[in-house]
Formats: structure tokens, sequence, C-alpha cells
């Protein structure tokens, strides 16, 4: 079964085609240009650029595939959680497809794309335990057996990669920050600064990075002379802790053997080597996606899309885009 996948989110426009549970071709259109000048996602032109990009990039997927669109036998879009005006481009074009062409739809969870991508190389045990780090969301899952999640924990306020975005604004470096802030904290002293390890009290899975924030904009403003791969070092060193530590903790209250990290922020490698050597300790497999897989792309949601599609399940074509959308309800401790 050949499943076409379209993502349009957030900032980039993606495409990709999976066959049986397995990569043909991805095709993604940043938009970093674009929203680069604003430190951040201007969500109106987001939705403006998706609707340039998404026909050519889909057809572009399709013939990377060494395919037509007589080949494809679904199609999957991102239905939520994200900018809902740019939501609204994906999920039209695959229904649109979808309607045209007489195939089934399903929208899916983006969350959930990040979360499987894994499988698209090596298939995933279950439970596990999850950590989706990206530019809009910081939480952790517990994934059942049965394909039910719980949330254990989430940011309370700004999320993983928008900490490293907007430190990376006030240092004066490009957009997407993260990668800039990891290319110069590579010449940094992590402890030149530090910063605080936010922990939310009564709610020890839950994250918090605003203060982190407050911390460094402090920081930056009494010590103009710093140098700047030092507080980037220090600044990484914390959000990487605080990561690690929720992650630690909640392998402890689920005794998970199998804790995936995937989004944007997985990309970090201070944080993937972090989180393997946390794993190693507490006896837990670590598993995240390549890098090219860390950031959004459509062949996470073509192979979510897929495992629904192969089970004879469908979407209608009334199907709504969402910009809140739970992957589960929140899970109790111990429960
Ligand atoms: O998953 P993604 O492409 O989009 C969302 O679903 O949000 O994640 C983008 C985020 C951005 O905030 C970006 O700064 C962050 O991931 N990111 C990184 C790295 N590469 C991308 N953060 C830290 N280190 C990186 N190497
Ligand atoms: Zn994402």
């Amino acid at each position: 079964m050949i499943v076409l996948g379209i993502e349009s989110s957030c900032d980039d426009t993606a495409a990709g085609i999976v066959e049986d549970g397995r990569e043909r071709a991805s095709v993604v259109a940043s938009q970093d240009d674009v929203h680069g000048p604003y430190g951040g996602v201007v969500p109106e032109l987001a939705a403006r650029n998706h609707v340039v990009h998404v026909v050519p990039v889909v057809r572009r997927a399709i013939e990377k595939a060494g395919l037509t669109l007589d080949d494809i036998d679904g199609v999957a879009a991102t239905m939520g959680p994200g900018l809902v005006g740019c939501l609204l481009v994906g999920l039209s074009t695959a229904k649109a497809i979808a309607r045209a062409r007489g195939l089934p739809f399903v929208g899916v969870n983006h969350i959930e794309g990040h979360l499987l991508s894994i499988e698209l190389d090596e298939a995933l045990e279950r439970p596990f335990l999850g950590l989706v780090v990206s530019g809009g969301h910081s939480a952790l899952y517990w994934a059942r057996e049965d394909g039910s999640y719980g949330l254990l924990g989430s940011t309370r306020d700004d999320a993983a990669g928008e900490a490293f975005d907007k430190a990376a604004k006030l240092l004066g470096l490009g957009y997407p920050g993260g990668r800039e802030i990891e290319a110069l904290a590579r010449e940094g002293n992590p402890t030149a600064f530090s910063f605080p390890r936010p922990r939310v009290r009564g709610a020890e899975l839950d994250l918090s990075f605003s203060g982190l924030k407050t911390a460094l904009r402090l920081a930056v403003e009494k010590n103009p002379d710093a140098v700047p791969a030092d507080v980037a070092a220090s600044f990484q060193a914390a959000v990487v802790e605080t990561l690690v530590g929720a992650t630690r903790r909640a392998i402890g209250e689920t005794g998970a053997r199998t804790v995936v990290v995937t989004g944007g922020v997985s990309a970090n490698q201070a944080l993937r080597g972090a989180m393997q050597e946390m794993a190693d300790h507490e006896g837990a497999v670590l598993r995240v996606p390549p890098l090219r897989r860390c950031t959004d792309n459509g062949v996470m949601i073509a192979y979510a899309g897929w495992r629904r599609l192969a089970r004879g399940e469908s979407d209608p074509l009334s199907l709504n885009a969402r910009a809140q959308l739970p992957l589960g309800p929140r899970m109790s401790l111990g429960s």
C-alpha cells in the first residue's frame, strides 16, 4: 500500500511517500528565509507560503518516488495540533486529491507522527515513553500496547525549541535558533553561567522554560562582555539537563524500558548524548530518529496515516483542522 502524507502544521511544507511502512520519498520546503527576519514563525506568512509550495512539493515527492498519482492508494495529512491557517492548506490539498482520485483519506495527529517516525527505521516496542520536543511542543507521553496515549507532563509555557529560538534571537543569532545555539555552544564553556534548571513544584513531569529565558536575558544585560559561546553553552546545558531530568523522573514513574526522543530539538547532539547517558544509567533503550526526520517532514505523517489506512480505517472529508489536538488524556501518576 502506497500512502502520500502532507505536513503543513507550522512553517515547513512537506510531503512524503510511504510504501508498506517504508520511506519512498521525502520533500521539505523550508520557510526559514521567510521567518528568519522575525526570529519566529509569523502564522499568516506561513499559511500563504504553504499555498505557494504545497502542490509543487507533493508533485516532487511523487516524482522522487518514481511514481505517478495513479500509484497512490491513500492520502494522509496533519490535522493538528498546529496553526489553523497552515493546517488547512495541507489538509485541504489532501482531501482534494482523495476526492478527485476516489482514495481513502486520514487526518494525522502531528505529535503521533513525530513519535512513530522511529518505526520507519526499526520496529518500536510498546509500551514506550515518548518525549516530543519541538518549536511548538514539549511533552512526555506514555504510549500503550493498544495504540492509545497518556499525557504524563507538558510545558507550562514555552516549548523547548521556542526557548532555543528566543535565546538565539537575544544573542543576535539566526532562525531557527536551535541549530545556531548548538553550533555556537560547541566552542563555549557550559559552566560559565549557572542558569536555573526549572521544575514545576507538585507536577514533576511538567516543564517550564520561560524563567530560563528571563535568566538568560538578565545575564546578557548584566554581562555585556560575556563570551557569546559561553552563554550559548550554558543555556543549552540548562535546557538539556531540564529535559533529561524530567525524562529520568518519567522513567522512574512508569518503569519504561524504551524511551523515544523526537521533534526538532532532538536533533541537538548535546541532548542526544545526555539522554543516551541517562538511558544507559537507567537501563532503558533510547530511540531517536535520524537527523533528517527530527524536524517536521511528510514521511512521518504518511507513516502514521499508512498504519490506519492499512487497517482499513479512514476519515470523512468533513474532518476539520484543530489547533489543539491532545494525543491522549492527562495520566495521573501511578495509574
Ligand atoms: O519539529 P519541528 O521542525 O517543528 C515543530 O513541530 O515545532 O521543530 C523545530 C524546532 C525549532 O524551534 C528549532 O530551533 C529546534 O526545533 N531545533 C533545534 C535543533 N534543530 C532544530 N533545537 C536545538 N538543537 C538543534 N540542533
Ligand atoms: Zn513538529
